[in-house]
């Protein structure tokens, strides 16, 4: 793929503690540690992009009728940079996070950076800030792209100019359980997305709305929100911050994109690898009333990775799921996390060594 052909030798080399930052790395979470340098690189009128550059990390200067901060023009990903035992960073599959950057760049009237534009920032960001990439099986360099109106604005329209940034930051476990089961709740009165809406592109208008309905399951003790189609509040779509899976058999299912779901890198790289495996994955409608006849349950994403899920609660009702070593989940995470760490041969050029 697009990775492969970006494909540089990376120097092995022997990482003393001397050349790392200052970091805790036995307790890390995913809160932001701020590290030395964000790349960044900006769109005029014409729709193309200038040269990037590497500047220190640091707050940046904003009109205050930037598109961004008045509409709401703005798009992320998320991608990781896992280090190598041999001293090197291996990035997985970040051409996905740059097509899903320039689907979501025409959702939202955005111009957006080439395929290797975006790949090469990442790159870029990665290298700059590698005294901040985990040692390896502590975590990971998580990279932020961004994509924003930072054009003046007033009556709504597109920005007259965009701005590409990428920043990193050294994370963990997403969730505070680390990688315990998490307790879902199910949630039927706020919704995520609905139909004809931006669901299904990573615009940063998609995550403040939830977090309402994260807040209310948080006080009530649970990990995070499973979300129910706005239309019929019966199907299911994913969670805040990833995607669901579930599990009866041998018989794995998701929920199909329809326009409100993320297709998301994890979810992609879950389907192909639990085909390898030899399961087979359906793409589908899911009913929540399914919920209580299946085996396991589990959410993917890129900060997520892969978290297994305990439990579910639906209107007072509370379904437990097998978790633990035998667990599929547990099966399809060391798959993933192996390729990822570079520990697994590679045979699907998804993974870029820098
Ligand atoms: C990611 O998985 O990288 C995401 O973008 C989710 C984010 C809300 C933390």
């Amino acid at each position: 793929g697009a990775a492969s052909s970006l494909q540089h030798a990376c120097e092995p080399s022997t990482y003393s503690d001397g050349d790392y930052a200052d970091v805790d790395w036995d307790n890390l979470g995913f809160g932001l540690l701020p590290t030395d340098y964000m790349y960044r690189m900006k769109c005029f009128k014409d729709g193309k992009f200038e040269q990037g550059q590497l500047s220190r990390y640091g707050n940046i200067e904003l009109s205050p009728s930037a598109g961004v901060l008045n509409y709401g023009q703005g798009l992320f990903e998320g991608t990781k940079a896992y280090r190598k035992e041999n001293g090197c960073l291996l990035l997985f599959r970040p051409d996905q996070n740059a097509i899903q950057m320039k689907i979501g760049a025409e959702r939202m009237c955005m111009p957006s950076p080439s395929i290797d534009q975006f790949v090469d920032a990442v790159k870029q960001t990665a290298l700059a800030n590698k005294r901040w990439a985990p040692p390896p099986g502590k975590g990971t360099l998580y990279i932020r792209p961004l994509l924003m109106g930072t054009g003046p604005v007033l009556g709504l329209a597109p920005a007259p100019e965009y701005t590409f940034l990428v920043y990193a930051s050294p994370v963990g476990n997403y969730f505070k359980e680390g990688l315990a089961p998490l307790n879902l709740y199910v949630e039927d009165e706020y919704h995520r997305a609905s139909r004809g809406g931006a669901g299904c592109v990573k615009t940063i208008s998609n995550y403040a709305p939830v977090l309402k309905a994260i807040t209310k399951a948080k006080n009530r003790g649970f990990s995070d929100v499973l979300y129910l189609d706005s239309l019929n509040k019966k199907y299911l779509e994913e969670v805040s911050s990833c995607n669901i899976f579930i599990v009866k058999g041998n018989v794995i299912s998701t929920p199909a994109t329809n326009g409100t779901i993320l297709s998301g890198v994890t979810r992609k790289s879950i389907i192909e690898i639990a085909q390898d495996l030899g399961y087979e994955v359906e793409e589908r409608v899911i009913s929540v009333d399914e919920l209580v006849n299946v085996d396991e349950v589990f959410c993917t994403g890129t900060a997520v990775v892969i978290a297994p899920v305990g439990s579910i609660t639906y209107q007072d009702k509370r379904i437990e799921y097998r978790t633990g070593a035998y667990s599929l989940s547990r099966k399809l995470y060391s798959t993933l996390v192996g390729i990822q760490m570079g520990l697994i041969e590679d045979k699907k050029g998804w993974t870029l060594e820098i």
